[in-house]
């Protein structure tokens, strides 16, 4: 961990702490195999690139609610590529990209000193560092009984996993829901690889078999990053509980957390 005098200490930026790495397996005589930044590398499909062209004029301020059209498109995006269905547009809030959300999902929920929130044990390292900038305690746990009796405020899934690429079945994932109920967990899902698997059924929280219908106490975190090419544009969504989108998107309009119009 690398101190400061004025705020939470932060583990080291990872891909400064794997330079030397890098480094060292540059100078192996047949290169290297970089797996160390997962950047998209396929263009960005022209579709989407005639319609960002066509909105390019755009003087005034987007809105941080973005268009009623974006939120029903997202929620459509949603029921026709993994079978989320009965969400409300409004529930819908975009993000720039979704870094910035994992980030700060717990500082806008209102997680604070003396909280905890549970990450899995080999994890993207944004949840910790988002748990430390609000004050928060981290677990790192494989499972739910590594947490004996304690209530997170937050807990955080990903599936499938970055780095693992573990994808958790729907009993699992239905199992950490009627827990996270039972303690007033705020379940956090990032959903940002669900589309990118090879054979196994990956599914979302909001998945009625998974949710039981409610949005109550779930969110579903989603990145275009990865699915349509579109990491440099900072395309992302968060949707689940009304509630709880409905205090992000308050604190979020405050703090001018927009997604520009075009994207
Ligand atoms: C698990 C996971 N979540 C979130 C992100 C953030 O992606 P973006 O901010 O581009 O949406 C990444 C990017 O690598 C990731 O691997």
């Amino acid at each position: 961990m690398s101190g400061s005098t004025s705020g939470p200490a932060l583990p080291d930026f990872p891909w400064d702490s794997l330079a030397d790495h890098t480094a060292t397996a540059r100078s192996h005589p047949d290169g290297v195999v970089d797996l160390s930044v997962g950047t998209p590398v396929d263009p960005v499909p022209e579709l989407i690139r005639d319609a960002l062209a066509a909105v390019s004029d755009q003087p005034g301020y987007p809105t941080t609610h973005g268009t009623p059209e974006l939120r029903q498109a997202a929620v459509d995006a949603l029921a026709r590529r993994f079978g989320v269905t009965g969400l409300d547009p409004v529930a819908v809030l975009p993000t720039i990209g979704s870094k910035e959300l994992v980030a700060w999902l717990p500082t806008l929920l209102g997680v604070r000193a003396g909280d905890l929130v549970a990450i899995p044990e080999l994890a993207y390292p944004t949840y910790e560092v988002g748990a430390l900038l609000a004050g928060a305690e981290v677990a790192r746990v494989e499972g739910l009984t590594a947490l004996g009796p304690r209530r997170p405020a937050l807990l955080w899934l990903n599936s499938p996993s970055n780095p693992t690429g573990r994808v958790l079945p729907i009993e699992h994932l239905r199992k950490v829901v009627d827990w996270a109920r039972e303690r007033g967990t705020i379940v956090a899902s990032d959903e940002c690889y669900l589309s990118l698997t090879w054979d196994a059924d990956a599914v979302s929280i909001l998945d009625p078999r998974v949710s039981g219908g409610s949005t109550e106490g779930l969110l579903a975190v989603h990145s275009l990053s990865k699915s349509s090419s579109l990491a440099g544009y900072r395309a992302g969504f968060v949707t689940g509980d009304p509630a709880l989108v409905k205090r992000l998107l308050e604190i979020r309009k405050h703090a001018g957390m927009i997604v520009p119009r075009p994207v």
